[in-house]
């Protein structure tokens, strides 16, 4: 099984798209999606039509969560609340009760989904240091855990109750090892490189992969100062950060 991972879409659907033709290339046979397909993006509802067409396996994120009504707004900045409220304004009922039916985590055989934290993953807690992997490590039941939140690629390891971190998400799969690794995002990278990220998870090989993509950071800057969102939700994406 060669699985597409995405995280974070923000509905930004220039860089969704520019990601699922990469998927189509490298021949993933199926999407997961570790949540925030809605939120800060002028294309909430077309990124979510394009998730449950893919027929993406997907968990919730904050944005998701707080759009349908089930994360309280003193959760977000100003920005992220102005998104939160823009998005709900432009989704049809189903696309809510979709958002709303998402679990906060899930595994197959392959591999665990969450969007901060398996330890309270209602909290959404970002994953950033050791203390917080070793929680989620006690938790995971399969090697392997996809997370994003942070919008910042990263892997961590573990090995016996010891645990490194590390940047670099190209990964062969050793039996002896447990990983968390946070894909970083699709529209709204926040590790200074704008390019989309995602990864490929390929059970066969055992190997994970990270991609970044090109893809239309004008036309998707654009829609969002066509609309009242704040401006600095498009400015940032010049900068991936
Ligand atoms: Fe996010």
């Amino acid at each position: 099984m060669r699985y597409g991972v995405v995280s974070d879409i923000h509905g930004n659907l220039e860089a969704l798209k520019a990601v699922l033709g990469e998927c189509r290339k490298l021949n993933v046979d199926s999407l997961l999606c570790c949540g925030d397909i809605a939120g800060y993006g002028a294309d909430p509802k077309e990124c979510l039509g394009l998730v449950r067409k893919l027929k993406a396996v997907a968990v919730a994120g904050n944005h998701d969560w707080a759009v349908s009504g089930k994360l309280d707004f003193s959760y977000f900045t100003p920005d992220g609340q102005a998104a939160v409220v823009w998005t709900r304004s432009h989704l049809a009922i189903e696309d809510i009760f979709y958002l709303n039916n998402l679990p906060l985590s899930l595994k197959n055989k392959d591999c665990t989904l969450v969007h901060g934290t398996l330890l309270n993953p209602q909290q959404f807690v970002y994953l950033t240091n050791e203390t917080q992997a070793a929680d989620t490590f006690a938790l995971m039941d399969t090697q392997v855990c996809f997370v994003g939140h942070t919008h910042v690629p990263k892997v961590f390891i573990e090995r016996e109750g010891n645990i490194c971190q590390s940047d670099i998400l190209d990964i062969e799969l050793n039996a002896k090892y447990k990983y968390i690794v946070n894909l970083g995002s699709v529209g709204q990278p926040r590790d200074g490189n704008p390019l989309a990220g995602f990864c490929i998870y390929d059970t066969a090989l055992r190997m994970i992969e990270n991609h970044r993509v090109l893809y239309d950071i004008n036309k998707a800057q654009q829609k969002i100062l066509d609309t009242n969102l704040p401006e600095t939700l498009a400015l940032r994406l010049t900068r991936g950060e």
